[in-house]
């Protein structure tokens, strides 16, 4: 069974190291300043000779009040009126990338993240969507897979019936926690009354998906409390759930200093949250997808996974690999055949650049061979939990075992762990190996040493 997942703490504790969530290989962390705008150009060129279909990521880095816990590239602001000079940059940006591209590529996928999207008015969500459909292939029949990031507590019904109106079809609401208490300790109180009301408007307006992330490992959180706002999401129906391990690193992410430790729940505590979470969402009929993702069984998700046409890429789990992803606006990435490049991190640099007609690409990547291997061997892990050594083979040219020969002895060792089964054709990842399917992913990766694996947080 796909979604089959076994508990096992033992080796949970330890597998569970500090990793990637490989939203792309190799991770972001590569990313250097060798490769600028003129590289991204000349992939956008090979991308309109194939005319390759596009998916779009949109960044508005605006939210209103700051989230403690927030790792996102965000710009807290009372001052609506920064949303207008934003808008004009990146209205210019979109008018440049687009003219390197054909208008024969249609756009099957897009995404608006932040931050709050639902920051912007809704003449500014109308005039930065009526820009796009200007200067993109946008598909205007409903059948592309158009999605926005919402913050319950910047939208109502008339925002959800704009959201529609302009073509998305696809939620993802912010929630985190349920817990008065837990909410309080990180600065976001929002009712249950709050969420709910979205997803009516959701249903009734007849967007297609709607997703709901959660937060667990925030303080004072408890495993008893926590169940409660799983067994109250559940009862919402979203048809995606994201249930991501709090990541807490205040060196790294400032309003995290405002959370005081000693609140955290202890690591046994996390792990119970977790695993009862599992349990409560498959007693509901949800899937594990992998890395964080739950769907119901009948979402676009859960079905490619289980037709093997599921990828992953820096939109998370995805039907939409084949596409060349396009990142617009402050510290968006873009994913153009081999070619990652990401823009400036800083959103008065990223609007200076665009003032003076220059695209805001800060650093990247350009994929060599091996790059491209091992790449197709974490997919293959991450996505189908499952790595089948002939097509390996048949793609790259290469024997499989020959290539990777040094690396035997440690996945012979997850083998007799239980977290794999390796054959002579390939590697399974058995269900006690699946919440830990990032290890098994680890072990291909060229990249990763004791030093830059601290960059990154745990699964659990
Ligand atoms: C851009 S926000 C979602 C949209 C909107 N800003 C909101 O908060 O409702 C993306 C998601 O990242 C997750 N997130 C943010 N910081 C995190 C952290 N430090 N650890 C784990 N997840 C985090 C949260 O679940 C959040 O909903
Ligand atoms: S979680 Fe969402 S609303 Fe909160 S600060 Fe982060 S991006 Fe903004």
């Amino acid at each position: 069974m796909l979604d089959a997942i076994r508990w096992d703490s033992d080796l949970i504790r330890r597998y569970d190291l500090a990793g990637p969530r490989y939203t792309s290989y190799p991770t972001a962390v590569q990313f250097h300043t060798q490769v600028g705008a003129f590289d991204f150009l000349h992939a956008l060129r090979d991308s309109r000779k194939a005319i390759r279909p596009l998916s779009l990521y949109v960044h508005i880095p605006f939210c209103a009040n700051i989230c403690y816990y927030c790792a996102c590239n965000k710009v807290i602001t009372k001052d609506r009126g920064r949303a207008q000079v934003y808008l004009q940059r990146l209205e210019h940006e979109i008018q440049m990338i687009a003219s390197h591209l054909d208008p024969g590529q249609v756009v099957e996928q897009l995404h608006f993240g932040g931050g709050t999207p639902t920051f912007l008015s809704h003449d500014e969500l109308r005039q930065l969507m009526s820009h796009l459909r200007q200067h993109f292939n946008l598909l205007d029949d409903d059948s592309g897979d158009y999605g926005i990031e919402i913050d319950p507590r910047e939208a109502d019904w008339s925002t959800m019936g704009l959201l529609r109106e302009l073509g998305f079809n696809r939620v993802s609401l912010g929630v985190q926690d349920l817990d008065p208490q837990v909410q309080r300790a990180v600065n976001r109180l929002q009712s249950l009354e709050e969420t709910r009301a979205i997803i009516e408007a959701a249903r009734t307006l007849q967007f297609r998906s709607v997703n709901i992330d959660l937060i667990y490992g925030l303080p004072k959180q408890t495993p008893q409390g926590f169940a409660r706002t799983v067994d109250e999401i559940i009862a919402l129906q979203p048809d995606r759930l994201s249930v991501f391990n709090y990541a807490h690193l205040p060196e790294r992410f400032m309003p995290q200093r405002r959370i005081d430790s000693n609140d955290l729940p202890p690591p046994e505590a996390k792990l119970q949250m977790l695993e009862h979470t599992i349990e409560q969402l498959t007693k509901a009929g949800y899937r594990y997808i992998g890395m964080d993702h739950f769907a119901l069984p009948d979402d676009e998700l859960a079905i490619a996974q289980e037709e093997s046409t599921l990828q992953r890429n820096f939109q998370g789990y995805t039907t939409h690999g084949h596409c060349d992803l396009i990142g617009l606006g402050v510290s968006a990435i873009s994913q153009v055949g081999d070619l990652y490049s990401q823009n400036s991190n800083d959103l008065a640099d990223y609007q200076s650049q665009l003032a003076s007609d220059q695209l805001a690409t800060k650093r990247g990547l350009i994929c060599n061979q091996d790059d491209r291997l091992r790449r197709a061997v974490i997919q293959q892990l991450i996505c189908h939990f499952s790595l089948d050594f002939a097509d390996i083979e048949t793609r790259f040219d290469i024997d499989f075992r020959a290539c990777f020969n040094d690396l035997w002895p440690q996945l012979s060792s997850m083998a007799s762990d239980g977290l794999i089964s390796l054959e002579s054709t390939g590697v399974q990842v058995l269900p006690a190996g699946r919440l830990l399917v990032r290890s098994v992913c680890m072990v291909f990766d060229a990249y990763l040493t004791q030093q830059n694996r601290q960059r990154f947080s745990r699964v659990i």
